[in-house]
């Protein structure tokens, strides 16, 4: 207490000295939090709602209390499952962006049993929003990922298998909207590689199929139904009708597409939604964001908006990463460091991963000002930088800012520094990539609380803080 009046004394002396500058700094370099505040609550506190007047869904984590309608089929928080799905994850999506592209291969040699370019996918993350399919609807809960194009559920009869969802599985044949797409039709050819291989046929039925780095997959009919989202229709949405399906869905019913690529509904809803939608991930896996298709009335003018880059892989978001601070102080890394592989937004990849020399950096002024804290070796292959919290009440958070391209600044705020495993092990939670080659990912862990703007159209990215709880 004495220490805060003393500076808050001293910030008082500063603006009389007319260097308020100064002090805004001094105050700035840390976030103070309680370390209870930091380990998430068993009970649901669904209390954010989406911006009003516009299409907006309820975001929760698949692993938080907020999805336990039926606890039997839902696996409890798992933080060694959700890192090691993680780094699957950034594996295949470095796969994809590397130059020897080990991506491509791994493709066609899926190829000969996958009928679908889709082919490998990338897994899908941990957030999860309800929607509508089918005439009568039926809720169908789905994680959103913006690194994926295609959408998918599990469909009856389950020809092949379904693994356990929470919400009845859905059943084309008790919906008047469902129609099968038939092959060779432009439509199916959607799904075939650029190379022109042939068009994935069954008795004239186009199929689709994606296989996860996990060995989760799933493989069915390419279909178009009728998508409820709030209450906005979405007539002759091109789906994946899933009749094989197995993996480690944790009782989700399927995947909504919002990348870059043609058959994502960003894509397909661009008449009714221009390309806009935005959301904003919950602070802790008890609490809830939003998913928000289109843009609304206005445009917050607390928004900073920098450019949408486009990558080799062009269904990602392309960001231009170009510095970061700790604590108020600018790193010392030179930008080609980034722009060497470049930099991607993912709603999927957990923790941000940061170019070898860019992470060193960060790490070194990370534990210069947790040196209070006891360091302690990890339990995680992702982290290396580990405090025990057991024995504090309170911590003082150094605060971390990104940079990017068109003089846009992003506090990260409090919740996205530390990875909370347990009260005994808080890990710095950003990682450095193996190689300098490796892309740039900004991750989840790091948006939590951003309201983030995705303006395909206008070929831009926007973050506001402080955008849900
Ligand atoms: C968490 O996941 C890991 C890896 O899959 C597994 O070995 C471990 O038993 C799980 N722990 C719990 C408590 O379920
Ligand atoms: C990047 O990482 C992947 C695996 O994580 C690796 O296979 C690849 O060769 C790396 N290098 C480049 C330049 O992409
Ligand atoms: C779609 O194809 C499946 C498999 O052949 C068939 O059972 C089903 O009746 C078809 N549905 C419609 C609406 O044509
Ligand atoms: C996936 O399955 C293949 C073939 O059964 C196996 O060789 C591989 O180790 C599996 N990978 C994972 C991550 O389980
Ligand atoms: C629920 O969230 C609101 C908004 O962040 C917060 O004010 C309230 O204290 C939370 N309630 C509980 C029981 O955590």
């Amino acid at each position: 207490m004495a220490s805060r009046i003393s500076s808050f004394l001293r910030c008082i002396l500063y603006i009389y000295s007319f260097s308020a500058l100064l002090c805004l700094h001094a105050h700035e370099a840390t976030h103070t939090v309680q370390v209870s505040w930091l380990i998430p609550s068993t009970t649901c506190n669904a209390s954010t709602k989406g911006p009003k007047g516009e299409t907006s869904l309820t975001v929760i984590h698949k692993y938080g209390p907020c999805f336990q309608s039926n606890k039997e089929q839902v696996q409890v928080l798992n933080h060694t499952e959700i890192l090691l799905q993680d780094q699957s994850r950034v594996n295949s999506i470095h796969s994809m962006f590397s130059k020897n592209s080990d991506g491509n291969k791994l493709r066609e040699s899926q190829a000969t049993t996958i009928p679908a370019k889709s082919g490998v996918s990338i897994g899908f993350g941990n957030y999860i929003v309800t929607v509508g399919l089918g005439t009568p609807k039926t809720d169908q809960t789905l994680a959103f990922d913006t690194g994926s194009d295609l959408t998918w559920a599990q469909c009856k009869p389950c020809a092949v298998q379904c693994y356990k969802q929470v919400d009845p599985i859905f059943d084309p044949s008790k919906s008047t909207s469902y129609t099968n797409i038939s092959c060779p039709t432009p439509l199916c050819a959607q799904l075939t590689s650029a190379r022109g291989s042939q068009q994935p046929c069954s008795n004239s039925k186009c199929l689709y199929g994606v296989h996860y780095g996990d060995n989760s997959s799933t493989k069915g009919y390419f279909s178009k139904e009728r998508l409820t989202i709030t209450s906005d229709v979405v007539d002759n949405f091109v789906f994946g009708c899933g009749q094989d399906n197995k993996g480690l869905f944790n009782g989700i019913a399927g995947l909504l597409g919002l990348g870059r690529g043609q058959v994502s509904l960003v894509q397909q809803a661009a008449q009714k939604y221009s390309q806009f939608f935005s959301y904003c991930l919950p602070s802790t896996t008890s609490s809830t964001g939003y998913l928000t298709l289109g843009q609304g009335n206005e445009i917050s003018s607390s928004l900073k908006f920098t450019p949408m880059l486009t990558l080799s892989q062009r269904s990602f978001y392309g960001l231009n990463l170009i510095g970061i601070s700790v604590g108020g102080q600018k790193l010392s890394i030179p930008t080609s460091v980034f722009s060497i592989a470049g930099t991607i937004i993912d709603s999927g990849t957990v923790i941000t991963r940061l170019p070898p020399t860019a992470y060193s950096a960060l790490r070194t002024k990370f534990r210069e000002m947790m040196r209070n804290y006891p360091m302690i070796s990890s339990s995680s292959s992702t982290f290396d930088t580990c405090y025990d919290l057991s024995k504090s009440r309170s911590v003082s958070i150094p605060r971390i800012s990104f940079f990017f391209g068109g003089d846009v600044s992003v506090d990260l705020g409090e919740v996205g520094i530390l990875y909370v495993l347990r009260q005994t092990e808080a890990c710095l939670a950003f990682a450095g990539n193996r190689d300098p080659g490796n892309i740039t990912i900004f991750g989840n862990e790091q948006q939590k609380r951003l309201e983030v703007v995705y303006d395909v159209a206008g070929e831009r990215i926007g973050f506001r803080p402080g955008g849900c709880s």
